[in-house]
C-alpha cells in the first residue's frame, strides 16, 4: 500500500501503521483520516494480520492534533461535519475494529492525536510522551470523541480537570490514571509493541475479535453487554479456534 502521508509495514501477521508528516508533527489532516481509514480496512481484510501498532514518525510527536490549519475559518455547520465524519470514519472505525490496534504513543499525543490514541483497543507510551486535549484553549471541544473515551479511560473528574484546563500530563502521569498500559523508554517503544502483539498472535484471532465486540458493548447506549457477551462466548463455540484450542483438555 503506497500512500502520501502514512507507512505501512508487514512483518508476518503484525502491521505497523505509521502517520508520516513529522514536519507537521503528524497532525492529522483531512487526507491522513483518510489514507488511515483506507489502511485499516484493507489491513482488517487481510486475514494474515493479526495484531496493528499505530505510531507516529519523528521523535517529537505521536499526533499534535488535528490540522488547525485545515478548520480555522469553518462554520459550526462544517465544524459539526468535521466532526461526525472523522467519527465515523477513522475513530469508531478503529474501536471496532476486529483487529487488535496498539497505540504505541511516541511524543505529542495532543486534542485529535489523543483521540486517535484513545480509540485504539489500549496505550503504550515512551517516557517523552505528552498527552492532553487542549481544545478549549483554542476555544473548540474535544470533537473526535475526547469528551466520551477520556472519561471512560480515567474517570470523570480526572477527564474535566484535563478537558477544562487543556494541559499536558506526562507519560508517567497518564499510566498512574489508565490512560496508557506501560511505559518505557522512547529506544525500546517499538519493541515493546512488538513484544506485547506477540502474545496476542498467540491466542484466537476470532476469539479476540469476540472479545473486542464484547467489551465495546459496555460502553454502547442501549446495549446489554452481559447479553452481547453472552452471544460472543456462543458464536466461539462454532468456531475451528475453538475445537484446536480446547482439544489438549478434552
Ligand atoms: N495542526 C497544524 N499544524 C501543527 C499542529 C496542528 N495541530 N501542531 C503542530 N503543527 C505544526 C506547526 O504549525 C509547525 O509548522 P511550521 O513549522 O510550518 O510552522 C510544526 O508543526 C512544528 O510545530 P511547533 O509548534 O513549531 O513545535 P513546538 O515544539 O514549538 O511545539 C506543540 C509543539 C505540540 C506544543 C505545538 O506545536 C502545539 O501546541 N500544537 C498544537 C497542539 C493542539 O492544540 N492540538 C489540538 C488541535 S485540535
Amino acid at each position: 500500500m503506497i500512500f502520501e502521508n502514512i507507512l505501512v509495514q508487514k512483518t508476518a501477521a503484525l502491521a505497523q501503521i505509521t502517520i508520516n508528516r513529522p514536519k507537521k508533527l503528524n497532525a492529522l489532516n483531512k487526507a491522513t483520516i483518510y489514507e488511515l481509514h483506507k489502511a485499516f480496512d484493507v489491513l482488517e481484510s487481510d486475514l494474515n494480520i493479526k495484531a496493528i501498532i499505530l505510531t507516529g514518525s519523528g521523535e517529537k510527536a505521536f499526533v499534535a492534533g488535528a490540522d488547525i490549519s485545515e478548520f480555522a475559518h469553518f462554520t459550526a455547520e462544517e465544524g459539526a461535519t468535521l466532526a461526525r465524519e472523522g467519527q465515523e470514519i477513522l475513530f469508531n472505525f478503529i474501536e471496532n475494529l476486529a483487529t487488535p490496534v496498539i497505540a504505541a504513543i511516541n511524543g505529542f499525543a495532543l486534542g485529535g492525536g489523543l483521540e486517535l490514541a484513545m480509540a485504539c483497543h489500549f496505550r503504550i507510551a515512551s517516557e517523552n510522551a505528552k498527552m492532553g486535549l487542549p481544545e478549549v484553549s483554542l476555544g473548540v471541544i474535544p470533537g473526535y470523541g475526547g469528551t466520551q473515551r477520556l472519561p471512560q479511560l480515567v474517570g470523570k473528574g480526572k477527564a474535566m480537570e484535563m478537558i477544562m484546563t487543556a494541559g499536558m500530563i506526562s507519560a508517567e502521569d497518564a499510566k498512574n490514571c489508565g490512560l496508557v498500559n506501560h511505559v518505557t523508554t522512547q529506544e525500546e517503544l517499538m519493541l515493546l509493541a512488538e513484544k506485547i502483539a506477540s502474545k496476542i498472535l498467540r491466542n484466537s484471532p476470532v476469539a479476540i475479535s469476540a472479545a473486542i465486540v464484547a467489551v465495546n458493548a459496555n460502553f454502547e447506549d442501549g446495549v446489554n453487554g452481559f447479553d452481547t457477551e453472552i452471544n460472543a462466548f456462543g458464536d466461539c463455540f462454532g468456531t475451528e479456534d475453538f475445537r484446536e484450542g480446547t482439544n489438549r483438555f478434552s
